[in-house]
């Protein structure tokens, strides 16, 4: 696995990543369809200010992305692998090495649907710390 910068010729893949219903599911996000997720990725994500956005690159296939952004003030991360590539510790190890390459801001948040177990572990073998609870989710801190 490696990460690398997304490219154009990546879209399709992460576009089809997110609208797969088991991801929708666990993210607990309805996804976007494809005109809305190509104008986010272009005038929101890619190259906006301030932002990560990696590909996990597993032997030149696609396999998902992290990132991160700033809102209300805060650093916030996420990750998202496409449903074949669940469950092979990729979303550990490409969280790992963004944190340690890429992304050195701290401190960064997350918050995860309760339900979605995977991603509490993901954070919480990072070392990001439960720091709250909402009706629907968690909030995590990476000091
Ligand atoms: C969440 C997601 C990124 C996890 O990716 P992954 O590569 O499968 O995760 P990893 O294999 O690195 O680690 C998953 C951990 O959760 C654990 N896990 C998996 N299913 C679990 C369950 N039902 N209950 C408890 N733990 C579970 C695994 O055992 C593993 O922990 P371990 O390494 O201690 O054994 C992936 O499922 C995904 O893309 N989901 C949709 C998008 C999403 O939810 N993004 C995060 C939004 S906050």
């Amino acid at each position: 696995m490696k990460l690398r910068e997304c490219t154009d010729a990546d879209l399709e893949t992460l576009f089809e990543h997110q609208a797969h219903p088991e991801v929708k599911a666990l993210a607990e996000h309805p996804g976007r369809e494809r005109d809305a997720f190509y104008l986010h990725m272009k005038t929101k994500v890619l190259g906006y200010p301030g932002n990560t956005f990696l590909v996990i690159d597993v032997d030149g296939a696609v396999a998902g992305n992290v990132c991160a952004w700033h809102q209300d003030g805060k650093l916030w991360v996420g990750y998202l692998l496409g449903r074949e590539w669940w469950g092979r510790g990729l979303a550990s190890r490409a969280v790992a090495e963004m944190l340690a390459v890429h992304l050195k801001e701290r401190p960064a948040y997350a918050d995860v649907a309760k339900a979605n177990l995977p991603s509490q572990r993901v954070l919480e073998k990072n070392g990001f710390v439960r720091i709250g609870e909402r009706d629907d989710g968690f909030d995590y801190e990476l000091k």
